[in-house]
């Protein structure tokens, strides 16, 4: 396949996406900060790492980021060694991580300067989605540029769809964020309850998850929030950041989310208590004290 790519940030996340690109035949190029994780990215898949995400960049059709926050993709993409500095005219900038919508209207403005695109594509499905290749994708961006991308984004994806201009793909992503957080808060009032009144939890979700009470969350934590397991997965410290961009969203355009506000005060009192790694699902503990 004759498009070059690259890829930004090898987490938990990035780590996987790009490794399937590689396996997908596209020429990839890696970057990480730690660059002993390039390095073994480049033995485990065919590609290069690259030692700035400018050499990453340089001759590229499209390149890929999925770092941590606003600042840490500002740190990649901006500077004498950063992504607009290697990249040809008409190539394609995706970022991957979840940030602010200014932060994706900032990179779009930066990108069209640089005589560049831009697309800002958070993903949902977690690491298992990053691992397994079946990430969901929400774009903000032009069509035509979405157009170009989106073939390339299946490589690590079951579903990529555009909301609009650039931010409209970071809005959705607070959207299924503010899901996320109201249906960990059900289920744990819910396992607490079926807890304290014995019932088997586990014969209750094998039941419930086929009827309308069904979720990812139900199939895929009930159980480990009920065995007292979140050692794994979505860490709180990544949720509040994303619960801060739907509260700060909220507020420009003048509506409130009481539950999605009161779910952030219960993460925070579980980061002060040590628990900023742990799973989202870790929501549990913030109930049942004195219980
Ligand atoms: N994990 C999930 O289940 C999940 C699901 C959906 C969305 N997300 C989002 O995806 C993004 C990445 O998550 P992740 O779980 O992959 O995180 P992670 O495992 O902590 O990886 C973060 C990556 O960003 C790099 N990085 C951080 N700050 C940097 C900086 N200032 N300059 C350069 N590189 C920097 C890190 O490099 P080093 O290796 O040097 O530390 C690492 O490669 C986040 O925005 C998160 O909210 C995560």
């Amino acid at each position: 396949m004759s498009i070059k790519v690259a890829f930004v940030g090898l987490g938990v996340m990035g780590y996987p996406m790009a490794g399937y690109l590689s396996k997908a035949g596209y020429q990839t190029r890696v970057y990480n900060r730690t660059f002993t994780k390039a390095q073994h990215w480049a033995e485990e898949y065919q590609g290069t790492a690259c030692d700035t995400p400018k050499k990453a960049a340089q001759d590229c059709d499209m390149v890929f980021v999925c770092v941590g926050n606003d600042d840490d993709v500002r740190s990649v993409v901006y500077g004498d060694d950063g992504i607009l500095a290697g990249l040809k005219p008409g190539a394609v900038l995706v970022d991957h991580t979840t940030t602010s919508a200014e932060l994706a209207i900032e990179l779009a403005q930066a990108a069209k300067e640089n005589g560049n695109a831009f697309i800002d594509a958070p993903v949902s499905g977690g690491q298992a989605g990053a691992e397994n290749g079946v990430l969901t994708i929400m774009c903000g961006g032009e069509p035509q540029v979405f157009d170009e991308v989106a073939p390339v984004m299946d490589a690590y994806a079951k579903q990529s769809n555009l909301f609009g201009e650039n931010g409209q793909g970071q809005r959705c992503k607070m959207v299924n964020q503010i899901c996320v957080g109201g249906v960990l808060q059900g289920l744990s009032e819910a396992i607490l309850l079926a807890q304290k009144t014995g019932l088997d939890v586990e014969q209750v979700v094998d039941t419930l998850k086929h009827g309308a009470a069904g979720s990812w969350q139900m199939e895929n934590r009930a159980v480990t929030m009920s065995n007292d397991q979140f050692d794994f997965g979505f860490a709180i410290d990544w949720m509040r950041k994303d619960l801060g961009f739907c509260l700060k969203e909220a507020q420009r355009v003048g509506i409130e989310l009481p539950l999605t506000q009161d779910i952030d005060q219960r993460y925070a009192e579980l980061q002060k208590e040590g628990y900023g790694r742990m799973d989202t699902s870790v929501l549990i503990k913030a109930l049942g004290k004195n219980q």
